[in-house]
């Protein structure tokens, strides 16, 4: 349970908010690289609250500044890319991506007043299949050491899904592995893609959680009975300040390929429209060989081309009591995106978490709320907050591990197993 002003402290992430500054000083994902290829047309973004134009200049490198024009607020996302910047269609005045105003056609030869147009431009890069902004002050800290970010490579593929609420209720469900033996259950005539962890997870309801504290946030242990005695293990990370990496579904497709555990990860990042909408970016990482694209395409294959999913407040998420009977739990289709669309959507816009009961199983929702509202306080009072990485300085991300084991009823599973596992 959270006081009001608290619950405010972590969701709101507006400019000039406490829970804002924060998010403020760390990377953010904008946007997928493929909605801005080279030459392609500026795109409309909003983040953090703050209405913006992301576009690609002639040299092809990404620049994000605000969207209305410092003139007299024509909408720069119509805007025409030339001459290094971005030229309003009204009268003509030309920004670049670093926040000048390099011309002003209506103005006298020899006038200065352009030196004077201040705007807001956030720097901007390109970073595996993603483009990232950092709005905070200062220098910006390294971008977080993942190996899905070091280049664009085949072993990655990238999505996002559009939110209706605060972008906390999704990273919520990111520290509750209990949800996985409920909310995402098939049922035994049902279709899930790993019937082995599916079977495990309905039988053991009541997994204990165990929660660790890292230098990039959290990890978390989940373990439930397996076969024969053996722990079944299943580790998630939290990372400061809105993202997290678990084992998900498989990155090639299990009708045609053997799925060999932990041949990767996933990487839900939710990122902040504005207080009452998120973009969910969704990211799978196979370590040793390319991710099949195709058949990841086909797995969200319930995005419209503006990546919503058709299913959400206003028709009941399409639940059919008939498929609760035989295939699902849940009654809403098979895919996990959208079971975990309605979980948090259905919180409401912001969720009120003065009135919840939290039981044993939120034990690291908990750990997250008091490590977020930490690190509000610390950007308050001028410290660093945790996990700001400085160039030349290590990245702790390097000792995330993401599993899911099977481990004998013997091993100690608070213990580093996964060094010789
Ligand atoms: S409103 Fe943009 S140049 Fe005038
Ligand atoms: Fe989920």
């Amino acid at each position: 349970m959270l006081t009001q002003e608290q619950n405010d402290l972590i969701c709101r992430a507006g400019p000039g908010t406490p829970g804002g500054e924060f998010m403020r000083r760390y990377w953010q994902p904008v946007a997928l690289a493929r909605e801005l290829p080279a030459g392609g047309a500026p795109v409309e973004v909003e983040l953090l609250s703050e209405k913006l134009v992301l576009f690609r200049d002639e040299q092809g490198k990404p620049n994000l500044i605000i969207r209305r024009c410092p003139h007299r607020g024509a909408d720069l996302s119509y805007a025409r890319v030339e001459n290094g910047g971005l030229r309003c269609l009204y009268h003509g005045w030309l920004f670049s991506g670093d926040g000048h105003c390099l011309e002003q056609p209506g103005e006298p030869a020899g006038s200065t007043l352009k030196d004077k147009v201040k705007f807001a431009a956030y720097p901007c890069v390109d970073a595996g299949g993603l483009i990232f902004a950092y709005m905070g002050p200062g220098k910006p800290p390294r971008l977080p050491d993942l190996p899905f970010l070091r280049g664009a490579t085949d072993h990655a593929w990238y999505t996002k899904i559009h939110h209706e609420c605060n972008y906390l209720q999704g990273q919520e469900g990111n520290c509750d592995p209990q949800h996985l033996s409920v909310l995402h259950r098939f049922l035994p005539q049902g279709e899930s893609h790993q019937p082995d962890l599916n079977r495990l997870l309905v039988a053991d309801a009541a997994p204990r959680i165990e929660v660790v504290e890292t230098g990039y946030g959290l990890r978390i242990l989940a373990i439930r009975a397996g076969d024969s005695g053996s722990n079944l293990v299943r580790i998630t990370n939290i990372v400061l300040p809105n993202y997290s990496s678990f084992d998900g579904g498989p990155m090639l497709n299990p009708k045609t390929n053997r799925i060999v555990p932990n041949m990767g990860y996933w990487v839900h990042w939710h990122v902040p429209i504005n207080d009452t909408a998120h973009w969910k970016f969704s990211i799978a990482y196979r370590y040793d060989g390319p991710v099949d694209a195709a058949y990841q395409d086909e797995e969200f294959a319930f995005l419209d081309s503006k990546y919503a999913s058709g299913r959400g407040m206003h028709n009941r998420f399409l639940q059919d009591r008939e498929e609760m009977k035989t295939r699902t739990y849940a009654g809403l289709g098979r895919y996990f995106q959208e079971h975990d669309k309605f979980a948090v959507e259905s919180q409401g816009p912001i969720f009120d978490r003065s009135t919840e009961f939290l039981g044993t199983a939120d034990v690291a929702v908990m750990r997250m709320r008091r490590m977020m509202i930490e690190a509000v306080e610390d950007v308050k009072a001028g410290r660093e907050p945790r996990y700001i990485v400085r160039e030349g300085a290590p990245d702790p991300i390097d000792e995330m591990v993401v599993r899911s084991q099977n481990l004998a009823a013997d091993v100690d599973v608070l213990s580093p197993w996964w060094k010789t596992a």
